[in-house]
């Protein structure tokens, strides 16, 4: 009998986490999905167990608490004694849009940005992946062959260009940068601390989703790439499913830029 696969999603709620999830399930994983927001993960989860009914679970857990984390690898431990890939996905994001534009005149300004919000979306995006990482690599067997993709952001290769969000009189926050950029390091990072270990580990940076965000913003956005459009929301399935399986067998530490030509101008 084929051994199972065991795979585990972070922001498993989300709107990407739920294509993740889709693209292994579609490749014969087990999907374990992992949120913050029960009712994000409840119906997602539902979502999916429509078509693949025993090969979902899902468990609420914030990633940036090493307790939270902890308790949840030896949940995963007793469960399914094993893990074979991570998708580090959760990450707090600030979406354009334009009833912001009255609240307040000078969001995510770094002049004004408090060490509050800077720790507290930094132990999201960065600790997140270094506890997740650090509990369920101890998870993956050495004799199987194991992934860790984390997924970063076409901002892990270029600055934002704060020109797209000036007509909402906001700015892309400094911590996204710091978070993209510090998740290729850690990327590399794991990627050779554990190339003996049989843990690949790879980022994954999409460009923006449409997700029908302010219409100005994503006009300036689409002038920006060669493409001349922003992705869909089923676009990075394929690229989840390449890096899951062997046909990416001799590739690890490296950063898949998947954003329609945006960072090559
Ligand atoms: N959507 C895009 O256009 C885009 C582009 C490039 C990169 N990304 C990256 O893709 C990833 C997913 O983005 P998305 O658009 O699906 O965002 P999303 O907001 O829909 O999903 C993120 C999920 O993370 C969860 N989350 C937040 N804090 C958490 C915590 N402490 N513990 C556990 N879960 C937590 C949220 O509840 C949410 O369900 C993010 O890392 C994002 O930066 C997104």
């Amino acid at each position: 009998m084929k051994k199972k696969k065991i795979s585990l999603v972070t922001g498993g709620g989300g709107m990407l986490g739920l294509q993740h999830a889709s693209a292994l399930l579609e490749i014969g994983y087990v999907v374990v999905l992992v949120d913050i927001n029960d009712r994000s993960l409840k119906k997602n989860s539902f979502k999916l167990k429509k078509k693949y009914p025993n090969k979902i679970f899902f468990y609420r857990t914030d990633v940036s608490k090493e307790t939270e984390v902890k308790t949840l690898a030896s949940k995963i431990k007793k469960r399914f004694n094993k893990i074979n890939v991570l998708i580090n996905n959760a990450a707090i994001d600030y979406v354009p849009n334009r009833n912001l534009k009255q609240k307040n005149k000078f969001l995510n300004s770094f002049e004004n940005f408090s060490l509050e919000r800077w720790n507290k979306e930094l132990s999201v995006g960065l600790s997140g992946v270094f506890l997740m990482s650090k509990y369920f690599g101890k998870l993956m067997k050495k004799n199987e062959a194991n992934v860790i993709i984390n997924i970063s952001s076409d901002l892990s290769v270029i600055a934002p260009n704060q020109k797209l969000y000036n007509h909402l009189k906001s700015f892309k926050p400094v911590t996204y940068s710091v978070i993209k950029f510090g998740v290729i390091g850690l990327t590399k990072y794991l990627a050779s601390y554990w190339a003996k270990k049989n843990i690949r580990v790879n980022a994954l940076s999409p460009g923006g989703v449409f997700n029908f965000q302010d219409k100005t913003f994503v006009k300036k956005l689409r002038n920006e790439i060669p493409m001349g459009r922003m992705a869909k929301v089923d676009e990075y399935k394929g690229s989840i499913k390449f890096l899951c399986s062997n046909d990416s067998s001799y590739m690890t530490g490296h950063n898949l830029v998947v954003d329609g030509g945006r960072t090559i101008l």
